[in-house]
This record gives structure tokens, sequence and C-alpha cells, in this order.
């Protein structure tokens, strides 16, 4: 008999946090974070108040893509540990009613991984069909981190596609014995407890070699619902990152497709068409007007929707808004409130609780990340020293993926580390960091606390319907409702006006200005401030 179909909406409930383990906590002195680093730090996930936590990839790798190249999917890397070691760090987060998911690297492996090894030495090797193989180029695609897509293999004389670094060849899941390989790592990991799965580039896994784009490929949705919908498995939490348009999104995630929980979906982030090394400003009217968009999208076509703000592809957004420095807690909690009460699942990226922003850093050897470093190369020959390094500062992943800033002590590291960091730590650390941040007036980290001790306790944050009120631009004023409660989240942006209150009568539950609980109803507005109120009629 087939499973129950699960009810998607209790999903609402869940609060994840994003753990880049490299560089989240490291338990034994090597420079690099570990399994039991962020065993170590629970009672820090519980304090803020999350209930579930996506962990980027743990599984063995040489590392040419941080653990996004997988060489063993079924254990884990050396410098994080053993897969007793993450065992141990399951049951103490489920322990603790905190959901665990791993991030899943569908689309390539590593060139490393023994199916490559094998696939490499011959066109009759049984792994051989394992991957992709031309004799000449199939097409033009680039390869995400520069350079073709296409590499040259001399035992076999043709080329096979990598649609990321050349240590990542793309798995040819036309072949049934793929996708029956990837349906067994699935199963492993649900066995072992696993709550549900981060799809790396889903949308990346069938590919039509006539189209301009390599992803969302004719098979796609067959492929998906060939993992996902099994019994056994139906249950678990499946968040693709795919690039999907609008019905691209019913597609993937609508109630009766039996494909994913919900995606990433970038649009609202992602607001330059040109490289991601091009400094732009952001434009947080763009912002809302993308996040209402979604809101009501995903309302209509009953979808659940994933509110983020930051993760380890891409610089902070906290940086990209440009606050003046003395009003960074104010734009950071702005930003945490104008996200997290809306409609959808929160998904909070290490760092973001305390108001983590980019570094500086003048030589390229302080930069670890492989899309860097080859942007570099590329462009080092034509591209003044100076410009080149703010592009670098800009756009590199490097920004997110630095040590955690524990502490405000340099000389350890900022908490991170006893040893040597495996990358420089934040080069603001030394102000921006949790340990300062926690005892401050403006703690970035209370905020949040109380950011979700409303979700939890407000059915309307969490099930409530979205409506959007904004009426002048440089602020975004939406409503959630019940049949008996109802939210106000007033948020101003960057320059100090008046914004009529949608409500006059309500109780003040969160602000990010002290003056404000003398005077709940004023309309002058300061620099991103925001004001929540509830009413229960
Ligand atoms: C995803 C990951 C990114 C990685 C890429 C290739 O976009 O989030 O970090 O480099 O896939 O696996
Ligand atoms: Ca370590």
């Amino acid at each position: 008999m087939k499973e129950q179909k699960t009810n998607k909406e209790r999903f609402l409930d869940w609060t994840f946090y994003q753990i880049y383990p490299r560089s989240f906590y490291d338990a034994n002195g090597d420079g690099i974070g570990d399994l039991r680093g962020v065993e170590k730090k629970l009672d820090h996930l519980q304090a803020l108040g999350v209930n579930a936590v996506w962990l980027s990839p743990c599984y063995k790798s040489p590392n040419c893509d941080n653990g996004y190249d997988v060489s063993d999917y079924r254990d884990i890397m050396d410098e994080f540990g053993t897969l007793d070691d993450w065992t141990r760090l399951k049951n103490a987060l489920h322990e603790r009613g905190i959901k665990l998911i791993m991030d899943f690297v569908a689309n390539h492996t590593s060139s490393e991984h023994f199916w490559f090894q094998e696939a490499k030495k011959s066109r009759d090797n049984p792994y051989h069909d394992y991957y992709i193989w031309a004799e000449k180029p199939l097409n033009n695609w680039r390869s995400t981190f520069g350079g073709s897509a296409w590499e040259y293999n001399e035992a076999t004389n043709e080329y096979y596609l990598h649609s990321f670094a050349v240590g990542q060849p793309d798995l040819n899941w036309e072949n049934p014995k793929v996708r029956k390989e990837m349906q067994e790592i699935v199963d492993f990991w649900v066995e072992l407890g696993v709550d549900g799965f981060r799809c790396d580039v889903l949308d990346h896994i069938s590919k039509d070699f006539q189209a301009d784009k390599r992803y969302d490929g004719p098979r796609l949705h067959e492929y998906i619902r060939e993992l996902f919908d099994r019994d056994g498995v139906r249950h678990i939490f499946v968040i693709g990152e795919c690039q999907s348009d609008e019905s691209g999104v019913c597609e993937l995630c609508g109630k009766d497709r039996g494909e994913l929980t919900t995606i990433f979906q970038f649009e609202h982030v992602r607001q330059s068409a040109q490289s991601k090394f091009i400094p732009f400003r952001f434009d947080l009217n763009r912002f809302r007007d993308v996040l209402v968009k979604w809101q009501a999208f995903t309302a209509k076509n009953e979808l659940l929707y994933t509110l983020f703000t930051d993760n380890h592809d891409q610089p902070f957004l906290l940086s990209l808004i440009q606050p003046p420095k003395a009003l960074r807690y104010e734009a950071a909690t702005m930003l945490g409130a104008a996200v997290y009460l809306l409609k959808g699942i929160p998904f909070i990226y290490q760092g973001q609780e305390f108001g983590a922003v980019n570094s500086y850093f003048d030589d390229i050897d302080d930069f670890n990340d492989i899309e860097t470093h080859n942007y570099y190369r590329a462009r080092k020959a034509t591209t003044d020293k100076k410009t080149l390094m703010e592009e670098i500062n800009f756009g590199s992943r490097d920004n997110s993926r630095r040590p955690m800033a524990w502490t405000a002590n340099k000389a350890e590291n900022f908490g991170f580390t006893t040893g040597k960091p495996w990358l420089a730590p934040p080069t603001q650390a030394k102000n921006v960091n949790l340990e300062t941040d926690r005892r401050a007036e403006r703690s970035v980290f209370r905020f949040y606390q109380d950011l979700l001790r409303l979700r939890k306790e407000s059915v309307a944050i969490r099930r409530g319907a979205f409506c959007d009120l904004t009426e002048i631009q440089n602020s975004f004023v939406f409503s959630r409702a019940t049949d008996n409660e109802r939210i106000f989240v007033v948020c101003n942006f960057e320059k100090a006006q008046n914004i009529s209150l949608p409500v006059k009568n309500a109780r003040l539950i969160l602000c990010n200005y002290a003056a404000r609980k003398n005077d709940p109803f004023n309309e002058a507005f300061a620099p991103y401030e925001i004001a929540v109120y509830q009413n229960r009629p």
C-alpha cells in the first residue's frame, strides 16, 4: 500500500540553521571545523531557537570544492571526523528536538570517486557509462567556475562533462544504474536517521545537450520522483537548489507531484545580471517586490516558500545593502524581520545571528574558494590589481565561509580554533562576533531569539495568510493573519521617514529602536527601524 501523503504544512514549524562545518567550530585544534565541533555548540543553536539544521557536505572528499566533490557518499571526510561522530551528532540533535538534513550532491561526484577512477580507464569499463562522455564537446557550455565544461581524457580519447570544477565530473543520470546508486545513497542516510536532504544543483541532473542552459532537462521530474516518491522516503524533507521560474516551481513542489518539499528560489537575492564579482548596490525595493510576488504566488498555488538571505555561496546580504557601520544592528534586524516574518520555512546561515559582514583582504592567498581563484587567474593579466581585488572581495564566496567569530579574542582566532585556522578569520571579527554582540545593548542575537520565539508562539506568523500593505517606497509593510490573530510588520529602509501605520490599536511585540517602546504608534520611523504589532480580535 502506498504510504500516506504527508501533510506538508507541518514543515512551516521548522526553522533551519545552516552549518558550513569547515568554518563552524574546531574541536581538535587542527584549524578545521569538524562534527565534534558542531556537537559542542548545540547550546548555541538551542539558545537561538532553531529546530532544524542543514549540514553542508561532510562526506569524504578531496575538497576541490570544499566537499561538493564527494569521493565516498557513505563516509565522513577525515578532517570532519568519523561516521560514529556523525551518529553522535545526529543523536545529540534529536535529543534536543532538532532535525538534521544533509547536503545531497547528486549532479556530480569527485574525480577521485571510485566510479570515475574506473570510468576514465577505458570505454568498456563497467563504470564508463556512469559519466557523460563525447568524442568532441557536444556544445559550448561553460563551467560555472570558468572555462569549458568539457575536459579531455587521454586514456579514452574523449571529453567528459563537468558543469562545475574539472574535479567534479557530471554523473550520467540517463544510466539506470546511476539512478539506482543514488537511491541507495538516499536510503543509506534515511536508515541512519537523517530527516531530509538539501539537494545540490538538483535542476542539473537531466540535460538537453542542444539547449544553451545546462539545467531543467527533459527528464528532471521523472528522476526526482524516482528518488523521493518511494515508500520509506516519502515523509522526509527535501529541498532542491533550483533556478526555476514560477511554472517550474509548481512542477517541482506541487502538492501531488511527489517531488520536492520546497526549493531555494534565488530571485530576491540575485539582483545583478552581471558576474557576481562586479560590485552593485543592492536595491531593497526590488527585494521587497520579489518577496511580495513569491508570497502571493506560493499562497495561490499552495506551495511552501523558503525564507533566506544568506548561504555559503553568497557574500552576506547585510554587506550588499551597505548600511553605515553605526547602523549595522538596525539593518541586520530589519532584514531579519522583513524576511523571517513572511510565510515560509526560515533558513538562517551561520553568522547571520550576530550580524556578520563581508571581509576585505588585499592578497589572493587569503582566499580559498576555487571559483574565486579561477576568476582571479582569468582576469589578472587584463585587470589592475586594485580593481580585481575589489571585485573579489565583493563577490567571493569566502566572505560567508570564513571561520565563525565566536569571541572578540584575536589571539585565540576568535574562539574558532586553538590551531591555525584553515582560512583567515573575517577582517571585522574584532567588533563583529557573537560574544560582543550578546553583551551589547543592541544585540542582533537577542533580536533573532525574540523573532524565533515569536514564530514559535504565533500561529499567524507560521501559518497565517500574507497581505502586502506597503504604501510608500523604501518601506515594507505587511500583515499575517489567521481568524483570531493578526500580525502587522512595519519595516523602514535606509532613510528616516513617516510611515502611516496599518493599525492604531495593538500590542507592540517587537522593535529594534528602544524609543519605540514608549511611543509605539509614532509614525516617524528611523533608518532601518522595524516595529511588529499583534492584534487578537
Ligand atoms: C551548489 C553549491 C556550491 C557548489 C556547487 C557545485 O551551488 O551550493 O557551493 O560549489 O553547487 O556543487
Ligand atoms: Ca578539527
